[in-house]
């Protein structure tokens, strides 16, 4: 009998999930079906009931459900909690299990695809909204060493704060330091808008990783004038995808061909 997946989001139509998760099926022989549901704001909870009753076995959850399907699960991995939002819900019998793979996919598409380890390096990360939460954890434990700017500052020192080792605080903070690797977690490029990164913020053969994918944000043209090695974040998709593949499904997909695919 076919596993039933969805993702729930709202809007959901644009959504890549279901094709990533249809290529990942067909690679590895999983009989799946996987399809995007909007769900009304007010209705998260009574989606989740639905698909309950319906015998799903699994979902994904994306903006602006992700602190609601937090709430909504009875049990919480420990990188789900330190994001503070699920994208990931398992279904069982006894209850919900939320997991927040994210960051997962973040730290793989850094180190395995693009090939930059993340131990010992001097990490920027740029944003303190829920995009940032759902990364700080699996960074520190690749073994960076992080630094958090916000335009509020106030924001990106209580991101910081529960985590010991990280400091966090304004751009303004950033002058004469260097990262390796800095990583735009802000919603900044939707509008065009520019981060305000000092000149000289990379280091030599410094990757400026921009979650943001379909779009050459003006953060990326800064970092490539700048002479650093430009990535989006079409990987980090893929890779939190398989990740939750991996979840679900106890196979863990290749996702090369599915990010050339989806490059094609
Ligand atoms: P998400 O869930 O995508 O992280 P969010 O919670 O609205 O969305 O957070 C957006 C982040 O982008 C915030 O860190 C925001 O900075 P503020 O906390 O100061 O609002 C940041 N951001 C948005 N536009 C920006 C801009 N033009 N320059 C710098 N930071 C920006």
């Amino acid at each position: 009998m076919t596993d039933r997946y969805a993702v729930i989001g709202n809007p959901i139509s644009h959504s890549k999930s279901p094709l990533i998760h249809a290529l990942f099926a067909k690679q590895t022989g999983q009989d799946i079906s996987y399809e995007a549901i909007e769900a009304p704001l007010d209705g998260f909870a009574a989606t989740i009931e639905r698909l309950r009753s319906e015998s799903y076995k699994g979902c994904n959850v994306t903006v602006p459900f992700k602190f609601e399907a937090y709430k909504c699960a009875s049990d919480i991995s420990e990188r789900a909690k330190a994001a503070q939002a699920v994208n990931t819900l398992c279904f069982s019998e006894t209850g919900i299990e939320g997991d927040n793979t994210d960051g997962a996919g973040l730290v793989r598409d850094i180190e395995q695809n693009i090939g930059t380890s993340l131990a010992g390096k001097n990490v920027l990360l740029m944003g303190a909204g829920g995009a940032s939460y759902g990364v700080v954890l699996p960074l520190l434990n690749a073994g960076a060493s992080l630094t958090i700017a916000n335009r509020t500052a106030s924001k990106a020192v209580e991101l910081a704060a529960p985590f010991s080792g990280v400091t966090g605080g304004s751009y303004e903070n950033l002058t004469e330091l260097q990262f390796d690797v800095v990583v735009n977690a802000t919603s900044a490029g939707l509008t065009d808008s520019a981060v305000p990164l000092p000149e000289g913020i990379f280091a030599p053969g410094a990757l400026a990783y921009d979650m943001m994918y379909g779009r050459e944000t003006p953060f990326m043209t800064f970092a490539r004038e700048q002479g650093a090695q430009v990535a989006d974040g079409l990987g980090m998709l893929i890779e939190q995808a398989a990740e939750a593949f991996f979840i679900w499904r106890g196979v863990r997909p290749d996702t090369r061909p599915v990010i050339a695919a989806l490059r094609g």
